[in-house]
């Protein structure tokens, strides 16, 4: 991951130009939520260098996955439960959509139920992306993740493709089902020209169905978003 072993990708190169952004929002005694993605993991990776190079000191991290875990014990950011430090000072996580609003689609990695546990506990949200990952309307690029429990998936899937929606269940390399650190089953909801009209009504659709524990969604939480494109950093906030 890090910058000096490969030449990064121009994509990569974005994703690690708004993850040095985000540091700079970081504080000595900090406690942090440490997102998940390819986005997030330039962010820990940076964090751990500020961190050995004495920039930073007595910063706390909660990770949102078992692969952030790893990335975060590896460069030596100490961990803590999230009971134990909450609230958090600052979550920073990826995503795979913005809209205007800056409500997102997250969850490509796989990690959202996680993710929006560590959100929910934290004092601000702040989000990094490239400019791809920004959308005038979710649900026009990218699935949404719908994390079920295994036992009878498939009873979702007419009742999912009657609300008009086209759900396919995630699977890994192998071609078995995706599993996410909690043991369920993933659904992607196909994105489509349409997008989502009402992301907050269809959200309460789909909790409304027990065996349905979360969506990608992430409605009204994000505080500031960055953006990185080609030609520099922007930021927006979310006037409250
Ligand atoms: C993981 C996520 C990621 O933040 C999202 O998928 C963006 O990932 P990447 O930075 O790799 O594009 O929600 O559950």
């Amino acid at each position: 991951m890090r910058s000096t072993s490969h030449p990064l990708s121009k994509v990569e190169a974005l994703k690690r130009d708004a993850a040095r952004e985000a540091l700079r929002r970081v504080r000595s005694g900090m406690r942090l939520g440490l997102g998940t993605g390819s986005t997030m993991a330039h962010f820990v990776d940076l964090l751990g260098e500020s961190l050995s190079q004495g920039r930073l000191s007595d910063v706390v991290g909660m990770p949102t996955s078992e692969r952030t875990r790893a990335q975060a014990t590896e460069l030596g950011i100490p961990l803590e439960p999230l009971h134990a430090i909450q609230p958090l000072d600052l979550a920073v996580d990826g995503a795979d959509e913005v809209d205007l609003k800056l409500d997102l689609v997250k969850g490509l990695g796989g990690a959202f139920l996680r993710e929006k546990i560590v959100v929910q506990a934290a004092r601000r949200f702040v989000v990094i992306v490239d400019e791809s990952k920004s959308v005038d309307r979710l649900g026009r690029q990218a699935p949404l993740p719908v994390e079920v429990v295994p036992f009878s998936w498939e009873a979702h899937l007419e009742p999912l493709r009657a609300l008009g929606l086209d759900p396919v269940l995630r699977k890994d390399e192998e071609e078995e089902p995706y599993r996410t650190d909690n043991g369920n089953y993933v659904l992607h909801l196909n994105p489509s020209a349409d997008g989502f009209p009402d992301p907050a009504a269809l959200d309460r659709q789909l909790h409304s169905r027990a065996g349905i524990v979360e969506t990608g969604f992430l409605l009204g939480l994000a505080d500031e978003v960055i953006f990185a494109g080609p030609e520099g950093i922007r930021t927006v906030e979310r006037s409250r």
